[in-house]
């Protein structure tokens, strides 16, 4: 069922996560979230596409009740490296004044994208704003983005799977891979 790590292992320099391994970190921060967000009603903000895979994961292993809406913001485009532009393509549907906001996000690169995006929710006056992303690079570190809810911390490769892609594919792979420097050059 679905694209696993096997299937792909060619297109792949390393195997990050499993499946499971994803499973088991992504009920972790649930529990966290839900000690934390107890008696609230947070408004999950999904980043598409990358986050699609966390906040389906994260918002069914919650306990507590949430809602959810969507972004949808231009990073990478269709290569590997970021452009540093960051731009609005869809905003929410959901005024977020007076919200306990928390932004879902596949993963945090040079934290250009987070930035711009906290900057712009906090001018619409939320309740609070914190920030869950599945991964973080290394480079993110330079940035400041404080990600209160972090899967894990990867190496600096570009990779795929679990919401991520390269070129539009990988999104649906079960798992997080190294995608193989032969698939881009
Ligand atoms: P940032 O603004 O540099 O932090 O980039 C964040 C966005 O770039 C993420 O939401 C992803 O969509 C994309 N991105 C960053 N690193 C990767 C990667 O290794 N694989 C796929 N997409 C990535």
């Amino acid at each position: 069922m679905g694209v696993n790590l096997d299937d792909v292992r060619g297109d792949l320099s390393a195997v990050l996560f499993t499946e499971s391994q994803i499973e088991a970190r992504i009920a972790e921060l649930a529990a966290e979230i839900d000690r934390d967000y107890a008696g609230r009603l947070p408004l999950l903000v999904g980043i598409l596409n990358g986050a699609v895979m966390v906040m389906a994961d994260l918002s069914r292993a919650l306990t507590i009740h949430c809602e959810m809406d969507w972004m949808a913001i231009s990073s990478y485009g269709s290569g590997v490296a970021s452009s540093g532009v960051v731009r609005i393509l869809k905003d929410m549907n959901t005024s977020i004044v007076g919200r306990d906001v928390l932004i879902v996000e596949d993963i945090v690169d040079t934290g250009l994208t987070l930035s711009y995006l906290i900057d712009n929710l906090k001018s619409r006056n939320p309740a609070s704003i914190e920030v869950c992303a599945g991964f973080r690079k290394p480079e993110a570190l330079r940035s400041h983005v404080d990600v209160k809810y972090l899967g894990f911390e990867i190496p600096g490769d570009f990779v795929v799977g679990y919401g991520l892609d390269y070129a539009g594919r990988y999104r649906n792979l079960r798992g997080l891979g190294i995608l193989a420097p032969a698939v881009y050059s």
